[in-house]
Formats: structure tokens, C-alpha cells, sequence
């Protein structure tokens, strides 16, 4: 996903963007340029790592000026290259823009712009705001005038930073489907993607909505509606330490985020038990009103969700359909106002997940969200937002995040059915007991991580890998099997165990790994039935199983991993850390780019 970084002060402003640069490069990225305002525009665009627009600008000393917006772009139209990377300038080099989002009319625009005459340099979508911003210029003479006229011309997703030669004391910012916020300093102030690129600066900040538009100068901040109105906004105050967003001292991002488990369950729990009860402080909600559950949400989100169906299901005696936000937003959903759609996203910005969001409202679901980053847009446009308080989470391949994601979704079942009766009391006090145990039980796990460091030594060098278990183990098998594919590029499925006879066991061949998947111990005896299956076959099996059933796995397979024993809705918040773990050093050993994979960016904001 793109990052964007602008700054209005007394200071350099290049040093500064590509500092704040540096703190978006986790988002993932192919490209990146910074453009400063003195008397004229003075753009550089480096394609592939940060490092090479630092080197090609002496770390922003070549572009003299306190003015100045900068970029890293995840090409989505045109290559990855120094004429696609943003800022684009207009063609009489008096606007300068930085764009994060697709305009999806960019190709009928650029054909009116050059029937007026106007060059194109790039390939890209977002050149066309640039070229377009000068023509309406002509007209309206301000920028704020000429902006307002792009906006009403464009559609699709924007983020835009925006700074002018002719004004050098202000510069614009406005956003529509993808994140932007302005932060508040003293004598300057900033525009950026997420809060990880100024939170070194400032802690004061606000977060634009859809429509609105921002004239940041030094001296103060002027925020406008869709019609042009003025309007004033809540600020927001960070809380979290600044080396929240730093490695301290580990080699990767996702092995600290994975370290950090133990914490950041505390923070997701902790507030949420109160004298041996499940509470959701300052829920408006009555949640035992509804018939169904939809749970909507992508990727590991998707997974958290999938566990969620069979515990709730389980629990509360309702159904849960769980679908991928991008397919709900095309199959015309049956939604009613008797549905309770459950929105789940890390980033809270994921566009597929933010259009089903949407989707949903409209067709009458009320909307609760279970979101990571706080006054993101998901979380904003819920009905009711549960945050999940894992801290910044830096690494593309969630691992924090999707814990503390099950953890509250598990409290939520647990409160949920403890509403509608369909446990008993001695039940609830048990879930609720386990709960408050899970942090600790993580800590264990984490201390045992040699072991699943000596496994990956094992098996790093496979290019197929299946993940196989039923019930709850195959909704933790799909997350496992993510993990592996999205940082070590190895192949690889998850399947219900059952399944496997189906088809998918024509695969399995001698020396195949299986990672045999038996902590749902009510199937425990399945799960042994299908190590054999495959056993039989030549496969090499790694197993994860629970502590009171390790023995009698370890006599079948080659492998054998273990969890603290639960109460069974907890079982994947144990059973995911060693899958995480182990696609975290299987990858290590593969010399991967684990924190930015290849290809992958950590919010999608496009489709
Ligand atoms: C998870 O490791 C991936 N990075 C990806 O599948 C992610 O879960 C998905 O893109 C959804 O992101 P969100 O939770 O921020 O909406």
C-alpha cells in the first residue's frame, strides 16, 4: 500500500519526509520520491529501496525548503519506476501531488486532458490529478478552488497530498477511501498515511474522513466538509511508546510482534474480565437481539473469522456464515436487519472489507468491527468498534494482531452466549477462567520456540507443504498454512482432514510434509485416523497436539509440537503460536524478506 508523508514548518523539509518515509516502508513498496517547495518544485523519484532517493538527495540535503510532500508507491498502474513514482508534477511545473488509491475514471480524464493539449509523462492513474489540478487552475486561480473542481471530477479511492509553487505557505490534503491524517505541531505542522511516520513529532493529531479537505500551513489547520464548509474535528492523542514501532533489538519485526503475544493478549483480555465476567465496557449494542451472525473480512482476518463460526455457533446455538469481503461484495448478500455483521481488520483500511462494510449498512446489518488501529476508517464507520490494543503492528504477516483479533472474538462468544443462556454457569466460569490464563500459556509456548526452530531447520527446503485438521484445527490449519505460503513462498494448503480422501490425498507422496493438526481433542481420535492416512502414503507428518494427548501422538509421526491444555473455544489462541513461529524461521532459514514479503503490502487499499 502506498505511504504518504507531507510537512509545513521552519524545518528542512526533505530530512524529514524521508524519515517519515522510512516509517512506511513496512507497508510495502516498490518506489519512492520527495518533492520541495523554494520559489520552484523540486521533485526526485528513486525506484526500488528508500536508501536510494536518501543517497540520490544526500538525505534530503539537495532540496533545500520547509515545504515539501513525499511518497512510497506499490505500483498498481504503470511499472515501478522513476517516471511512475509519485509526486507528479502538473506540466507547468506548478503543482506537485502525491496519491494514494486508484482513480478509477483516470483513462477518460487523461483523454480530455490531452484533447486540451496537456503531455503526460507517466502511466499512472494518479498523474491525471496533477495535470487536471493545473487546468482548473486557469480557471479558478487558488488551489483550494481548482481541488474542490478535481474532486467532483474524479471517482474512486484517494488519498492526496497536495503543494503548489505559487502558494508557499500551505499545503492541502484530502482523502476518500483510503487514510490520511493531519498531525499538529508547533510552528509546523504534517499530513500522513498512519500516525508510524510523525508519531517521533507530534502525538496531536486529527483523522480526515471521506469528502474532506485539509489547508495545513505553520501557523494552524483549516478543515473542510464536501461542500466547502469549514468545520472543526476531534483530536486524537497516540498513546503508544515510539519503540512500539521499532525492531528493539530483534531481527525481524514479525518475530518481535510474535514475542509480544503474551502483552498484547493481556491488553485485548485483561479489560474485558471483570469479576469472573466478560465485559465490553461502553457497548451500545444489545447483541442477544439478533438472528444470524455474518462475519466479514480477508485474509488472516478471514481465518479469525472461521474460528470464530465454530465457537460461536458452538456457544450461543446461532448461525454464523463467515465470507471473504471481496466475494460479499459481489453475490448480493442476504442481509436484514435481524443480522449482526461482524467486521474484522487489523489495518482497518482494507478497501475490499471497507465496500462490504458498507454493503452491509446499506442492506440493513448493523455493523460491530474488530479493528487494530485505532480512528481507522472500518472502525469509524461501525456501528460499534471493539479495538483489539495489539499496539502498531509492523510486519506484513499478521501475527499479534490475529491473536488478539480470536481473543476478543473468543470473549465475545463467551458473552454472548452467557446473554442468550445456551451455556451453563460453571461453563462460563471456566471460558472466562481459561481466558485469563491464555497470556500466560503463550509465554510457554514462546519459551519452547527452539524446538520449532529445529523443525524448520527440518523442513524449510520443502516446495508443498499441507496443513490438515477438522473443526477448529482446520480453521487454525488456514492461518497456518498462510503464514508459511506469504513469508517463505513455499506452496502451501489447508484442508479439512476429511476431506483429504476426496482428492487431494492423490498428492501425497513419500517425503510430502503434512502438518497434522490434533488439538480439538473432541476428534482427537480423527485426527490419529488421518495421521495414518497419510503416514501410509509416505508422508512426513509434523503434529501439533495438546500436552495430555502428545504421548500418544508422538508414537505415529516424525514430529511432534504441543500446547498448554484449554477450554476447547481457546484452543487455536495456544495453537496458532507455534504456526506462526514455525513459518517465521522456516522462512529465516529460506533468507526471505519476512517483514516485506514480495508482492504483499500490510493494508490493501486497492481491489
Ligand atoms: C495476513 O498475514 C496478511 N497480511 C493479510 O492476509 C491480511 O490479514 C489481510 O490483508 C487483511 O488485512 P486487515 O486485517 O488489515 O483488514
Amino acid at each position: 500500500m502506498c505511504g504518504i508523508v507531507g510537512y509545513i514548518g521552519n524545518r528542512q523539509a526533505a530530512p524529514l519526509l524521508l524519515e517519515g518515509l522510512s516509517r512506511l516502508e513496512y507497508r510495502g513498496y516498490d518506489s519512492a520520491g520527495i518533492c520541495v517547495a523554494n520559489g520552484e518544485l523540486h521533485v526526485e523519484k528513486a525506484k526500488g529501496r528508500l536508501q536510494n532517493l536518501a543517497e540520490k538527495t544526500q538525505n534530503g540535503a539537495l532540496l533545500p525548503g520547509t515545504l515539501g510532500i513525499g511518497h512510497t508507491r506499490w505500483a498498481t498502474h504503470g511499472q515501478p519506476n522513476d517516471v511512475n513514482s509519485h509526486p507528479h508534477l502538473s506540466e507547468n511545473g506548478k503543482v506537485a501531488i502525491v496519491h494514494n488509491g486508484i482513480i478509477e475514471n483516470y483513462l477518460e480524464l487523461r483523454e480530455y486532458l490531452e484533447a486540451k493539449g496537456i503531455r503526460f509523462t507517466s502511466e499512472t492513474d494518479s498523474e491525471v490529478v496533477a495535470q487536471l489540478l493545473e487546468v482548473c487552475m486557469q480557471e479558478t486561480g487558488t488551489v483550494m478552488d481548482a481541488l474542490y473542481m478535481v474532486l467532483h471530477r474524479i471517482s474512486g479511492a484517494y488519498a492526496l497530498g497536495i503543494i503548489s509553487a505559487d502558494e508557499p505557505d500551505v499545503m492541502y490534503a484530502a482523502r476518500k477511501d483510503a487514510p490520511l491524517l493531519i498531525g499538529f505541531g508547533a510552528g509546523e505542522n504534517f499530513i500522513a498515511s498512519d500516525v508510524t511516520a510523525l508519531v517521533r513529532h507530534t502525538r496531536d493529531v486529527v483523522y480526515l474522513e471521506d469528502g474532506e479537505v485539509a489547508a495545513v500551513s505553520r501557523g494552524g489547520v483549516q478543515i473542510y466538509n464536501a461542500m466547502g464548509q469549514p468545520i472543526e474535528k476531534e483530536h486524537h492523542h497516540i498513546d503508544w511508546e515510539i519503540s512500539a514501532a521499532e525492531k528493539g533489538g530483534y531481527e525481524h519485526f514479525m518475530l518481535k510482534e510474535i514475542m509480544e503475544e503474551p502483552e498484547a493478549l493481556r491488553r485485548a483480555i485483561s479489560p474485558r474480565i471483570r469479576e469472573g465476567r466478560v465485559v465490553f465496557d461502553g457497548m451500545q449494542m444489545d447483541l442477544s437481539g439478533y438472528a444470524r451472525i455474518m462475519i466479514i473480512a480477508c485474509g488472516s482476518s478471514y481465518h479469525v473469522g472461521m474460528v470464530g463460526k465454530y465457537n460461536i455457533e458452538k456457544l450461543c446455538r446461532i448461525p454464523v456464515e463467515v465470507i471473504l469481503a471481496s466475494e460479499f461484495r459481489y453475490c448480493d448478500p442476504i442481509i436484514d436487519e435481524k443480522t449482526l455483521a461482524v467486521v474484522i481488520s487489523q489495518s482497518g483500511e482494507t478497501l475490499d472489507t471497507m465496500a462490504a462494510l458498507r454493503e452491509a449498512k446499506r442492506r440493513g446489518a448493523k455493523i460491530l468491527s474488530i479493528v487494530n488501529v485505532v480512528g481507522s476508517s472500518i472502525a469509524r464507520e461501525s456501528d460499534e468498534v471493539i479495538y483489539t490494543y495489539a499496539g502498531p503492528e509492523i510486519a506484513v504477516a499478521t501475527t499479534k494482531a490475529y491473536s488478539t483479533q480470536m481473543a476478543v472474538l473468543d470473549l465475545l462468544a463467551i458473552h454472548l452466549a452467557g446473554l442468550r443462556g445456551t451455556i451453563d454457569e460453571a461453563q462460563y466460569r471456566s471460558f472466562v477462567d481459561a481466558a485469563a490464563r491464555i497470556p500466560e500459556q503463550v509465554s510457554e509456548i514462546l519459551n519452547d520456540r527452539d524446538r520449532i526452530q529445529y523443525y524448520a531447520s527440518l523442513y524449510f527446503n520443502h516446495d508443498s507443504v499441507f496443513f490438515i485438521g477438522r473443526n477448529l484445527d482446520y480453521a487454525l490449519g488456514l492461518e497456518g498454512s498462510l503464514k508459511l505460503k506469504e513469508i517463505s513462498y513455499i506452496h502451501s494448503e489447508a484442508y479439512a482432514s476429511g476431506e483429504l480422501k476426496h482428492g487431494t490425498i492423490s498428492l501425497i507422496e513419500p517425503g510430502t510434509l503434512v502438518v497434522a493438526l490434533g488439538t480439538y481433542t473432541p476428534l482427537f481420535e480423527k485426527a490419529m485416523s488421518n495421521v495414518i492416512e497419510v503416514k501410509a502414503r509416505g508422508a512426513n507428518v509434523l503434529a501439533l497436539t495438546t500436552a495430555s494427548n502428545c504421548a500418544e501422538m508422538e508414537k505415529r509421526v516424525d514430529a511432534i509440537l504441543s500446547i498448554p491444555d484449554t477450554e476447547l473455544p481457546l484452543l487455536p489462541l495456544l495453537g496458532v503460536v507455534p504456526l506462526q513461529l514455525f513459518a517465521y524461521y522456516v522462512a529465516l532459514q529460506r533468507g526471505c524478506d519476512i517483514d516485506k514479503p514480495r508482492n504483499l503490502a500490510k493494508s490493501v487499499t486497492v481491489e
